[in-house]
């Protein structure tokens, strides 16, 4: 996993560190065009905010189960010196029908097939979601990342994603986000730490080139495993600039352009049927 910071012991010592302002646009308050090159992915990425937090505590358990909480969402998202990403598109019929609190249900809850699990799910959707409905973010979040900008670092403190939903290019392209607002916040590298044994975050977190350069022995308190501790060369560089956008470049060949802070389509060359291209 992600979390440097597994029992919060790390928030104070970077609590007290001084915060950085983050400036970062809502996606809502970006200027949308038309002009874009290549086939639209149907999601974006956008800022996360306090309405979307219980959608993130949901996709938290899911993805690391039996380990939350593992960061203090609520409190992160209002950090000054936090960043909170969510990837997004918008609700399905069928998603809201089945109502707010099936919607924040784990995979596991939803395929909990016990007699008990069923007639919870009926008591929520047709008694409890009448009379208490939870407030669920505008748009649907199928995984985030979060970040702490401390001093010129940036720390991945988080990503996770629904699993239903991995292995589409998300978790990349939450990750190619973050690194951009890490050089828009002036880092000099981002870091992290991760679970030994945690195979897929390592091979992405190599592709972006984050190098192993330590090691936190017995880190993780459920089962005693090592924390690989992972940091990019200096992002600004032009060697990591060039081959981060030619990583991008390939994000998009393969699964399509993705609107996010920084990057609302203007940047791209205008398209002859733009239209027609906007979405897969
Ligand atoms: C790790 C995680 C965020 C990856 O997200 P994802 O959307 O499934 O990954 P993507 O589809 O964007 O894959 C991007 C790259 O990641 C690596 N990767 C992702 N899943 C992988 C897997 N199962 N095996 C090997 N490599 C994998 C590959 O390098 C892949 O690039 P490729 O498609 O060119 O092979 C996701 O698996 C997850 O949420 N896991 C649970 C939570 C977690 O472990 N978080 C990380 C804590 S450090």
């Amino acid at each position: 996993m992600t979390l440097s910071d597994p029992d919060n012991g790390l928030a104070d010592t970077f609590a007290n560190l001084e915060a950085v302002r983050l400036d970062i646009p809502k996606d809502s308050e970006q200027t949308d065009t038309e002009s874009r090159q290549s086939v639209r992915n149907e999601f974006s990425i956008r800022r996360a905010g306090l309405e979307d937090a219980l959608m993130l505590e949901s996709i938290e358990r899911e993805a690391f189960p039996g380990m939350t909480p593992v960061t203090r969402i609520d409190r992160d998202l209002t950090r000054q010196n936090g960043l909170y990403l969510a990837a997004v598109r918008a609700w399905r019929e069928d998603e809201r029908q089945l109502g707010p609190r099936y919607a924040i249900a784990t995979q596991s809850e939803k395929e909990d097939d016990s007699f008990r699990a069923r007639m919870k799910r009926n008591v929520d959707r047709y008694f409890l979601d009448k009379v208490v409905r939870p407030k669920l973010p505008e748009d649907y979040i199928a995984g985030f990342i979060g970040i702490w900008f401390v001093i010129d670092e940036a720390h991945v403190v988080i990503i996770g994603l629904r699993e239903s939903e991995r292995r589409k290019g998300i978790g990349e392209q939450l990750l190619i986000s973050a690194l951009e607002q890490a050089v828009e916040n002036d880092s000099r590298v981002v870091t992290l730490e991760v679970r030994e044994s945690n195979e897929p975050a390592i091979e992405l977190y190599r592709k972006y080139g984050f190098q192993e350069v330590g090691l936190r022995r017995r880190y993780y308190s459920d089962n005693g495993d090592n924390a690989v501790i992972m940091t990019t060369p200096p992002i600004k560089s032009d060697d990591f600039q060039s081959q981060f956008t030619k990583l991008v470049d390939q994000q998009y060949d393969k699964w399509g352009w993705v609107r996010r802070p920084g990057f609302d389509g203007s940047e791209r060359e205008p398209a002859a049927n733009a239209d027609s291209q906007d979405a897969i």
